[in-house]
């Protein structure tokens, strides 16, 4: 038997950790690490294993996944959950308005009866219903055909952010909670990309995975998947609880700790909605989790009581959507294109069709490997996928080509290079294939010329894609530092080419000369030097000569250098001509400041072997120059976060950084505190 004095710290601790939870999970604001929220749930588990007989099925430690269950139990829902009337148009929505004044009998001017309406995200999830008994979770089904769906409650307790108990003011005895579970579409990545690595079959979209998520009969899987849920109406609640508005529903959800979308809006009349619809549809990719569209709802309850339903979709609410992010079609054939670094990538060539808003006839096909993946082979119908990514990309074939009456063609990687017909190289350890030619492949060196004039490279302005095709065409440059012997009489002969564009490529040739060394180290185009490589490389070693001298070793001391990277760099300096190139480079007035090399100061900055993150959009100091600010105080200033971040600097509309870096639980400020921490060290001019 415990003592009561155990019996006191269990129930302390399972209220502890769930504040502790809530504050992590749903408002996204935790207040203790992660480690110490660790500790108390270790003393949680060593308890109930020492008493079984306290283990409760709301208790914390139940998140992990109950037994694994034989079948879903069906479960009748008290209200049937409806679907929604759907449209796509302004007009739509206007003509369901005046629908539904009429069905009011509303007598009064259009002008006078003025509605309020909640515009909520529609989430692209599965519509789930949870039942609180007492503010207990004690049921939670799926949809189901609207009146029977299955019973899901060991899935749904694993969901971190859904309350196994609710807490707070008036909880009504009975109450249903509707909303929608969904996988966030980092989460969705990142599980693909160890699916992929483990050789499993990949997600189609994020709802499929949610969806498949939930319908595991073994809850330890489902607790492994990253769901999380938006709660977005009550279905039936005891008289205990009288809400009058929608928009107050959701309030005092919140409240109680169930997670609200807090994109909702409360506006008024249906010009606002249109405002809203397509404000959001311009931050649809920006977003955190998938949409297809809005749902717009009749704020006053009254009103909806009034309004009433149809037999299967409410007469308050409408969903606006917006277009689908897939479609199928047809795989007309497979083009094969050389990249920057002579890695050839299949193309695929679609029947063009429209999709996530616009029309696509092209896709990335990655790689051989990809495409076997997916047994495609030309005349496949597909199904085309544009999602945030904005590259379209094939998730699966729908019908074979051997099913139709199209006959189907068998995808084989060229032999030869289709830019300069070298014959292209498959490494054993690499999935890509490569064109071995270098920049005698005219392919190749298009590219190296595009990558070196691009704006966070030597940012030449106007010296577009057609114009480096052009003069590689017209054999005007073969080096990267040919471009800053070009006269301007040569480039306006060229092509569509005025005089007044010719002289300001030339200006610009002459502005990009004076640059910083992160950029002409990004600019030359090195095997895996990202934009942050190369600005830690500038950082540690100061000038370009000292980079070339390094070995590997030396070059692993860099932030984000691994083994690869340093060879690519110890291989590139070492090419005789490369290194002429960068002399010549040098010697036509490239030039950057040189900054003292961080590995050679013996002062400790204030700053020194932090790693740091700059994400969303500052308002005081452009991007680049916070990250200068910061690599002077001695901190590196990486691409992405990870657990060897220190801290991430979140500007406004920060998105999935700062999603992962709330997830690593690392140290996250704002702009302001930036401003001060670089101001307390004279940084902030
Ligand atoms: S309201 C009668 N609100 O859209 C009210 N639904 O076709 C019905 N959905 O099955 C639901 N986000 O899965 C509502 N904020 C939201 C929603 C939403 C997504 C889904 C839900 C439902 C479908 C309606």
């Amino acid at each position: 038997m415990a003592s009561k004095k155990v019996l006191k710290e269990l129930v302390n601790l399972r209220e502890v950790l769930q504040r502790h939870n809530r504050l992590y999970h749903v408002m996204d604001n935790p207040e203790v690490s992660d480690a110490e929220y660790d500790e108390l749930f270790s003393r949680l588990l060593e308890i109930e294993k020492r008493y079984p007989e306290l283990v409760t099925a709301s208790s914390p430690s139940r998140r992990v996944g109950a037994e694994r269950l034989k079948a879903f139990k069906s479960i009748q829902h008290r209200i049937p959950m409806l679907s929604l009337e759907k449209c796509t148009q302004a007009g739509e929505l206007l003509d369901w308005q005046t629908r539904a004044s009429n069905h009011l009998g509303d007598s009064r001017k259009q002008s006078e009866r003025v509605i309020h309406y909640t515009c909520e995200p529609k989430i692209d999830g599965v519509a789930v219903s949870l039942v609180y008994l007492k503010g207990t979770l004690v049921s939670a089904a799926t949809r189901g055909d609207g009146r029977t769906g299955e019973g899901i409650l060991e899935n749904v307790r694993t969901i971190k952010s859904i309350p196994l108990v609710l807490e707070g003011d008036n909880i009504p005895k009975e109450l249903e909670v509707r909303g929608e579970i969904y996988m966030p579409v980092q989460g969705f990545h990142s599980f693909n990309e160890r699916a992929a690595d483990s050789g499993q079959k990949l997600l189609i979209n994020p709802r499929n995975g949610a969806a498949g998520s939930l319908r595991q009969l073994d809850p330890k899987v489902t607790a492994q998947r990253p769901l999380t849920m938006y709660c977005y109406s009550a279905g039936y609640y005891s008289d205990d609880w009288q809400p009058s508005s929608h928009w107050q529903v959701l309030q005092v959800f919140s409240s109680w700790g169930l997670r609200v979308n807090n994109e909702t809006s409360l506006v008024e009349g249906v010009d606002a909605c249109i405002t809203y619809i397509d404000a959001l549809l311009q931050r649809r990719d920006a977003l955190a989790y998938e949409i297809d569209g809005v749902v717009i709802k009749v704020d006053d309850l009254d009103l909806q009581n009034k309004l009433g339903e149809l037999t299967r979709t409410p007469r308050w609410a409408i969903a606006y959507k917006y277009p689908s992010q897939e479609a199928t079609t047809i795989l007309k054939s497979v083009d094969f294109q050389v990249g920057r670094t002579g890695a050839i990538t299949p193309v695929a060539r679609l029947e063009p069709v429209f999709v996530g808003g616009v029309t696509v006839s092209n896709a990335t096909l990655h790689n051989m490997d990809e495409i076997k993946r997916l047994g495609l082979k030309e005349g496949d119908r597909v199904l085309l996928r544009r999602a945030g990514d904005v590259i379209p990309k094939i998730v699966k074939v729908v019908k074979p080509a051997d099913d139709s009456e199209i006959s189907s063609v068998e995808i084989r990687l060229p032999e030869f290079c289709p830019a300069c017909g070298t014959a292209i190289v498959v490494a054993r350890d690499e999935a890509i294939a490569r064109c071995p030619a270098g920049l005698y492949c005219s392919a190749q060196r298009k590219e190296a010329f595009r990558h070196f004039a691009s704006r966070p490279a030597m940012d030449i302005d106007g010296l577009g894609d057609k114009i480096v095709e052009l003069l590689i065409e017209h054999e005007l440059v073969e080096k990267l530092s040919d471009l800053y012997a070009l006269r301007a009489e040569q480039i306006a002969a060229l092509d569509r080419m005025g005089e007044k564009s010719a002289n300001n490529i030339v200006k610009a040739l002459q502005e990009s000369k004076s640059t910083t060394l992160a950029r002409f180290l990004y600019a030359l185009g090195i095997r895996e030097v990202g934009e942050a490589t190369a600005a830690n490389l500038a950082v540690h070693f100061g000038d370009i000569d000292a980079i070339k001298l390094a070995d590997p070793d030396s070059l692993m001391q860099v932030e984000d250098v691994g083994e690869v990277v340093a060879q690519n760099i110890v291989r590139y300096f070492s090419n005789a001509q490369a290194w002429e190139d960068i002399v010549a480079l040098r010697a036509a007035g490239v030039h950057w400041p040189i900054v003292e090399p961080a590995s050679r100061q013996d002062t400790v900055l204030p700053l020194q072997d932090q790693t740091w993150v700059l994400t969303g959009t500052l308002q005081e100091m452009p991007r680049t120059q916070a990250k200068a600010a910061l690599q002077k105080l001695g901190a590196k200033v990486a691409g992405s976060v990870s657990a060897k971040t220190t801290c991430v600097v979140a500007g406004e509309k920060s998105g999935s950084k700062l999603a992962k870096a709330q997830e690593l639980g690392i140290r996250v400020i704002d702009e302001p505190a930036l401003m001060e921490l670089l101001g307390s060290h004279g940084e902030s001019e």
